[in-house]
């Protein structure tokens, strides 16, 4: 049976896919649409995302998209369901390292960690000390996105003994947070902005200039979920002008490109999309993209369908 894969994967995951799937390398060929016009009708299951219509339009046997990753903002879902092809991520296995990440992204640009180590590897410290920076400790923290990951950071912020709420389109019944159904208005009694929300046309700049304006001088913003969700340019200019006190990014608009500006300022921590990535983790989300397909071919129930 043949399969594409749209990107790199972890070796083991590529490794299960070779012993199931004769396996065609999109991003290894020069040639993206000659291969296609080679193979295309041969193709009954994609593993990886970036798959738009137009790509689906040359895989007229394709049954099955599936995503290593939660979000899955690469693929049009609506071209798939309308085509009756399935699509799966690998939600849930990846909550813990996210968050971890998140708390470590905000303690590290609350207490300046990345910009410490530079200093002391400078050799800088001799001539002075290095400056008194904030803490999470007794502040409030305003989520966006108090989904499966969202509530993992809750739960962590929590034992920083800081203030929690969210904004989501709803009010989630039995978590023990206050919900805000304005953004601007969560923003604007937070001390931390925490993005977290899914990717995709109904968040896409949803961290406006006017809900960073609300957070404020003193706010700070970690940003886990998509570069899309935020205006990146505005954000650069609040951090650059005073308007926005810290931001911790994992994601951005253009990755793996980031605006040289950011470089330059010391109010930032930057990451280069990390946050699933621990060995034990990315190994638990092919072990998933790999069950996904295993069932579908079986006849089963997907395990993480979605659609
Ligand atoms: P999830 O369980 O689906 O939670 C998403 C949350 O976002 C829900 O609480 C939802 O609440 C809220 N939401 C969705 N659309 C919204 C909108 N238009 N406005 C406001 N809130 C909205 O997702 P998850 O598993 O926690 O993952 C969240 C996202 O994190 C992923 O989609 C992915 O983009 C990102 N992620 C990043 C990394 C990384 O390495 N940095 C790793 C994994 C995931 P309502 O339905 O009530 O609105
Ligand atoms: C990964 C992610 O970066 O799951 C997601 O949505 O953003 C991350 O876990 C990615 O999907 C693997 O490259």
């Amino acid at each position: 049976m043949d399969l594409l894969q749209t990107h790199k994967l972890l070796d083991s995951c590529e490794c299960a896919l070779d012993e199931r799937f004769t396996v065609h390398r999109l991003h290894e060929t020069n040639d993206t649409s000659a291969l296609l016009e080679r193979i295309g009708p041969q193709i009954r299951a994609i593993a990886g995302g970036r798959v738009n219509a137009a790509l689906m339009d040359r895989l007229p046997n394709l049954e099955i998209i599936a995503n290593f990753g939660v979000g899955y903002d690469t693929i049009d879902v609506a071209a798939a369901k309308a085509r009756n092809i399935r699509v799966t991520n690998t939600p849930s296995v990846l909550n813990d390292a996210v968050a971890e990440f998140t708390l470590g992204l905000m303690i590290a640009l609350a207490r300046r960690i990345p910009q410490g180590d530079r200093f002391v590897r400078e050799g800088k410290w001799p001539a002075g000390n290095f400056g008194l920076f904030s803490e999470l400790t007794g502040k409030t923290a305003g989520i966006l996105g108090l989904g499966r990951i969202g509530r993992e950071i809750a739960t962590r912020l929590q034992a920083m003994k800081m203030r929690v709420v969210y904004h989501g389109r709803r009010r989630q019944p039995n978590v023990p947070f206050v919900h805000y159904s304005d953004l601007a208005e969560m923003a604007r009694d937070s001390d931390w902005l925490v993005v977290v929300a899914p990717g995709g046309e109904s968040t896409n700049g949803i961290v406006s200039r006017k809900v960073l304006e609300a957070l404020g001088p003193q706010g700070m913003l970690v940003n886990v979920a998509r570069g899309s969700l935020v205006d990146e340019a505005a954000m650069l200019d609040l951090l650059q002008n005073g308007g926005l006190a810290g931001a911790a990014l994992d994601v951005f608009a253009k990755e793996p490109h980031v605006p040289e500006a950011f470089f330059a300022l010391e109010n930032v921590v930057l990451a280069p999309h990390q946050g699933s990535a621990t060995r034990q983790t990315r190994e638990a989300m092919g072990a998933l993209v790999i069950a996904n397909l295993d069932a579908h071919f079986a006849g089963d129930p997907l395990i993480s369908p979605v659609v």
